[in-house]
């Protein structure tokens, strides 16, 4: 599996594997873990978040057999603060963000981390006091790079021209095509897009008529739900392999750093990667006529 390059120089698997859909029996999660390894997978993405914190313990106890290998990159993230009933507020502050950071790496039994994200955000924010946080995590040493998950617009650009952001996370796929918008901005900042979503459920995969009805049954954006099954049939005109379709799609977008495909089974591990390697055999043209078939999505809130 090919690798892609942060300024900082942390190299990321073309295909991540994103941990969230993982679930919490831990030989579960650590056959899917396994999976992707054997499969040249070497960047996993968590949050401090998911299942409460267990998704970190799962992680990074799986991958702890692995602790010399030093091509496993791990990125997590901060910024919904967990209270002791369960419910999150959210909460950037540097106070926060510096002394979560240890609760990170004790779950997930590491001395640093490779990338750290804030996970959202808004402009109302105290945008500097949370990249100071970022910066001074950096300069000592306890994070290796940082980044930011946002589908907004102004929170991007902000992070864009004011930090040293190394990445953005946001969902990016054939149908949510919105981050398009972003592209020439991200790309001169050199800094590198994490796709998330990208089979969108499984809307985008050999499993797209079930995905359909179990999770887009009242459509999506200005989609409805006969329009979007009308929509990836067309597309299925242009090329069956959904996933292929998609994947090249995302490889082709200059700043990209890392498809990060979720999975709720090794199988489906298995099935994404090869469809990874079927990526590469899409042509161009074909690309451009999918996407012809799809609308253009564009970011409707939190321009400013
Ligand atoms: N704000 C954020 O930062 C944020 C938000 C969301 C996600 N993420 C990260 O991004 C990762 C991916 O996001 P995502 O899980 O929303 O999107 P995704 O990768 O597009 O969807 C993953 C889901 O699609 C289905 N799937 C995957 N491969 C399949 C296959 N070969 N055949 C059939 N179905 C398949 C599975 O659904 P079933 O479980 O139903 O089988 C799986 O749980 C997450 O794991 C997480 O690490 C970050």
């Amino acid at each position: 599996m090919q690798k892609r390059t942060l300024k900082s120089g942390i190299e990321l698997s073309e295909l991540g594997l994103g941990c969230m859909s993982l679930g919490t029996d831990y030989q579960h999660a650590e056959g899917i873990i396994e999976r992707a390894l054997d499969n040249g997978i070497t960047y996993f993405d968590t949050a401090d978040v998911y299942d409460k914190g267990v998704n970190e313990e799962i992680v990074g106890k799986a991958l702890k057999k692995y602790q010399n290998r030093d091509d496993i990159v791990i990125g997590t993230k901060v910024g919904n603060h967990r209270q002791e009933d369960g419910s999150t507020f959210w909460d950037p502050s540097k106070d926060y963000i510096k002394s979560e950071v240890k609760e990170s790496l004790r779950r997930l039994g590491l001395d640093h981390l490779d990338l750290y994200q804030l996970h959202g955000g808004t402009i109302d924010d105290p945008l500097d006091e949370t990249i100071s946080a970022f910066d001074e995590l950096k300069q000592e040493g306890i994070i290796r790079a940082y980044g930011i998950s946002s589908i907004r617009p102004n929170v991007i650009d902000y992070y864009l021209k004011h930090s040293d952001i190394e990445t953005l996370m946001s969902q990016f796929n054939l149908i949510d095509n919105r981050p398009e918008s972003l592209m020439e901005d991200v790309n001169q900042k050199d800094v590198k897009v994490l796709a998330r979503g990208p089979v969108f459920k499984g809307l985008l995969t050999s499993n797209s008529n079930q995905a359909l009805d179990d999770k887009f049954a009242d459509g999506i954006f200005d989609y409805s739900y006969q329009e979007l099954g009308e929509t990836i049939a067309s597309i299925k005109e242009v090329e069956s392999n959904l996933t292929a379709l998609t994947f090249n799609y995302l490889l082709n977008q200059k700043p990209m750093g890392s498809i990060i495909v979720g999975a709720s089974s090794p199988e489906q591990v298995d099935e994404n990667v090869k469809n990874f390697e079927r990526a590469k055999e899409i042509s161009r043209d074909m690309v451009k006529a999918a996407r012809n078939r799809v609308k253009d999505e564009e970011y409707t809130n939190h321009l400013r």
